[in-house]
Formats: structure tokens, C-alpha cells, sequence
């Protein structure tokens, strides 16, 4: 009998020059690698500061120090990365996270946050209710006093929903909803569950907000992490 085939895949979804703050991503990056230990369950985030963290880890195997490591991906990316770097990936359906790490677009000083400015929100905030042991890796430029300031909150909807969500998202307060869109294709970006993203900018982000958006109908979840409590790792 032949051999099975492995699944091969080469891919490099950020390329260092292309990294903005790359020196203190990849500092973050590298403290949260030493925190990994052999046998353990971690989740993995997406983005340029969870690419280079997978990237720490894989090294660390690579050189002996950690075996028996799996980490569960949040995103198509961080999964072509964890098997373009030859770790190896578990799934949320059979076991839960020891512990995450995962970037962030913006932080205010009471730990919550603004992600999803790489569509990867869903599976992320999935993997943040999964465990309690949350590492969050930023860059100076991401630490902000209040939320909303650079990011807009993106919210993932179902396309058929898209008048009914925004018309809500108005209702709470938002002053400006757009569709993102992508470059590589024309229209609205759609992400890995088949929704749309409506980037919300709201002048004020109340506590409670983030379950608010999510009673919306046709809402499947916000780039808004209020109250999860990170531990912030920055260079
Ligand atoms: C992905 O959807 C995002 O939530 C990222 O984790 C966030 O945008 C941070 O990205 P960088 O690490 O590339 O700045």
C-alpha cells in the first residue's frame, strides 16, 4: 500500500518588511513563545503578531525544546501557517485551549479590546470564550484611553441581514457603518463563515455593548472583547 500523502502547503502570509512596529511584534512574539511547555494545547490568533508567535513556537521545536505541542487555529492563515511550519494543529471540537495568544488592533487600560482588522473575529472570539488564560500581544501603538480611536469595531453579519443589522448598529449608536471591502477581489470581503463585515465607528463604546450588537438579528459576533481580561504582553 502507498503511503499516505501529507498535506503539503508552503505559505508565508506576512513577510518581516511588510510587519509595521515588527521589532516590538517580534519581541511580544518571542516572550510569549518561552511561556509555552511541552504537552500543552494552545490557541493560536491571526495576524502579523500571532504569525510571528507560531513562527517563535515552531523554532522552539525546531530546536528541541518543546515536543508534543498542538495549536488550534483561529483563522485559514494561522492554519496554513501552523502546518507550513510543520506544528501540528488541533481542533476546538475535541479539546480546549491550556492557554491563547492572539494580537489585538486596539487596547484601553482596563484590558478590552478592539480586533478583527483581519476579518478573523469569529473563530477568535470563539477561542477566547473556549479558556481563561488569555495572552494578548501589542505593540506600543496599540495601547489607546478609549476604544474606537483608530479601529473601527467590525461586526460579522449574515449578507441577507446586512439593512437590518445596520439599521441596528445605528440604533446603538453607530455614526458611520460601512461593508469592508477587500483588494484581490471586488465587492465586499466575505469571511470564512460566508458573512459579510460592516466596520462600525462609534463615538462613545459603552460597557455592554458588545452584547447589545450581538442581539442584533443577523449579527454572528463583533471585533469587541469587553471584560475578558488579558494578560497584555508588549515588548
Ligand atoms: C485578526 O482578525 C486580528 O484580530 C488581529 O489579531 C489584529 O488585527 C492584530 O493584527 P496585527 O498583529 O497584524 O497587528
Amino acid at each position: 500500500m502507498k503511503p499516505a500523502r501529507h498535506r503539503e502547503v508552503t505559505f508565508e502570509p506576512f513577510e518581516a518588511s511588510s510587519i509595521s512596529n515588527y521589532e516590538a511584534k517580534f519581541k511580544a512574539a518571542e516572550e510569549v513563545a518561552s511561556l509555552a511547555e511541552s504537552g500543552q494545547v494552545i490557541g493560536a490568533g491571526s495576524g502579523s503578531t500571532a504569525f510571528l508567535a507560531v513562527r517563535a513556537i515552531a523554532s522552539r521545536v525546531r530546536h528541541g525544546e518543546l515536543h508534543d505541542i498542538r495549536l488550534i487555529p483561529t483563522s485559514i492563515e494561522s492554519e496554513y501557517t501552523i502546518i507550513g511550519l510543520g506544528l501540528v494543529q488541533a481542533d476546538l471540537a475535541e479539546v480546549a485551549p491550556d492557554w491563547l495568544f492572539d494580537g489585538a488592533d486596539e487596547v484601553d487600560p482596563d484590558g478590552n479590546l478592539i480586533k478583527g482588522r483581519g476579518g478573523a473575529l469569529f473563530r477568535e472570539k470563539l477561542l477566547f470564550s473556549s479558556c481563561q488564560l488569555r495572552r494578548v500581544l501589542i505593540d506600543p501603538t496599540k495601547r489607546v484611553d478609549r476604544l474606537g480611536l483608530n479601529f473601527p469595531v467590525p461586526v460579522e453579519v449574515v449578507p441577507r441581514a446586512a439593512s437590518v443589522a445596520m439599521a441596528g448598529l445605528k440604533g446603538l449608536g453607530a455614526g458611520e457603518v460601512e461593508i469592508r471591502t477587500g483588494s484581490g477581489k471586488d465587492g465586499p470581503v466575505l469571511t470564512e463563515e460566508g458573512n459579510l463585515l460592516l466596520d462600525c465607528r462609534f463615538d462613545q463604546i459603552e460597557e455592554g455593548l458588545e452584547d447589545e450588537i450581538n442581539l442584533i438579528t443577523g449579527v454572528l459576533d463583533s471585533g469587541l472583547f469587553q471584560n475578558y481580561s488579558p494578560e497584555i504582553i508588549e515588548a
